[in-house]
């Protein structure tokens, strides 16, 4: 009998253990922030942003710079109906209005021209989801947003390890946001990371982030704006600091895993995976496959098949639009017609060979079912 393949799993060595357990026994009183303030500083510098504030959550740091912007009723952002809810939820928490747009086929991100039709006197931002570290079209969405004097926001939370141009995912935006949930390249359990190089900007994030004390304020218990309390704690830090130790071992292996799977199914026809153009490193955070339409193959089907050989598949976003809060927007084909034949193959860090060949063994099977089953025929 085969053991269960799972889709994700951290990798937690001894260095991660020792400085939690360190942090467990003497990061209290004067040391309570010790772990905090260095992992902020490390992944600052790995990124390469003059400024980050540790969160409890990517969705926190994202509702915090979107309200430091200033973003509230009557305002729209914009951004792709492919995207996990934490990318639409702080909008709507604000009072403001999310647009959701079209993605491109082979990326999967956000398609500038779209975003650039969407544009509204009352448009305050774009948020660019590097889609399971795939990277958006950053050249085109910054022009746009410098055209326009919109916001570019990177939402990198599946982009840690990705390069656009040689610059990292979460480099390039007014802010960026980032998540350490436990199915991230790099973990915290939950967690997450406001980054900005724009220094005023910091400022009204930190003071939102200290339940909106101003740091420069000297009455204790005073606070100068209603805030927020997202906030990352020591021990989770402890944890974030191991972790950016490994931080290439994890980013490498993550490639290493999408690789091995593009080169054991370079001979299926009818699939495509995550793209990586020469402007780009992927950062590989789930590897996927898409079925041509003309396969006929669903996304019923390969769950189905998945679930018959013990491997924890994820199903590609279903459109934001589609789910219930929302009004649909079914012009949106791309993020309509992708996740209706695609799925998320596992990646985890200690995945073995075995486990791989297992995995593409199925996507195999799909592939040769639609070319020589029942359903090969193209479907109208
Ligand atoms: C694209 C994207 N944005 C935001 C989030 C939210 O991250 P968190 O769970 O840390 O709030 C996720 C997490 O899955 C995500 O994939």
């Amino acid at each position: 009998m085969s053991t269960r393949v799972p889709y994700t799993r951290p990798s937690i060595t001894e260095l991660e253990v020792g400085y939690t357990t360190d942090a467990a026994r003497n990061g209290w009183g004067a040391q309570c922030y010790d772990y905090i303030i260095r992992f902020e500083s490390l992944f600052r510098d790995y990124i390469g942003a003059s400024h980050g504030i540790a969160t409890s959550s990517c969705t926190g740091a994202m509702q915090m710079g979107l309200a430091a912007l200033g973003i509230g009723p009557g305002d729209e952002v914009i951004l792709a109906d492919t995207n996990w809810i934490a990318t639409a939820a702080p909008i709507m928490h604000l009072g403001a209005t999310p647009v959701f747009v079209d993605i491109l086929p082979d990326s999967w991100c956000i398609d500038p021209a779209a975003a650039a039709r969407a544009i509204t006197p009352n448009t305050r931002a774009i948020i660019a989801t590097h889609l399971y570290g795939n990277l958006c079209d950053m050249d085109a969405l910054l022009e746009i947003g410098s055209r326009h004097e919109i916001a570019v926001i990177e939402d990198a939370a599946e982009a840690i390890g990705a390069q656009y141009r040689g610059r990292p995912a979460g480099s390039m935006g007014r802010f960026s946001t980032f998540s350490f949930h436990g199915t991230k390249t790099l973990t915290t359990g939950e967690g997450g990371m406001f980054l900005t190089s724009d220094g005023d900007l910091f400022e009204r994030v930190l003071t939102l982030s200290n339940h909106g004390r101003d740091r420069s304020q000297p009455k204790q218990f005073w606070a100068d704006v209603v805030g927020y309390k997202f906030k990352m704690s020591n021990v989770q830090a402890a944890i974030g600091c191991g972790q950016m130790e490994r931080i290439s071992e994890l980013t490498d292996r993550k490639r290493a895993i999408l690789n091995a799977y593009k080169a054991r199914l370079a001979h299926v026809s009818g699939i495509a995976m995550n793209p990586e153009p020469d402007h780009c490193l992927s950062g590989a955070w789930m590897p996927t496959v898409v079925f041509d339409a003309a396969t006929g193959v669903s996304r019923d089907t390969i769950q189905a098949a998945f679930a018959t050989a013990d491997i924890d598949a994820r199903v590609f976003f279903y459109p934001l639009s589609a789910q219930p809060m929302f009004t649909p927007v079914p012009d949106n084909v791309n993020a309509w017609s992708i996740c209706e034949r695609a799925i998320n193959l596992p990646s985890y860090h200690d995945m073995t060979d075995g486990e791989i060949d297992r995995v593409c063994a199925v996507i195999e099977a799909l592939a040769a079912q639609s070319s020589n089953g029942p359903d090969a025929a193209p479907r109208d």
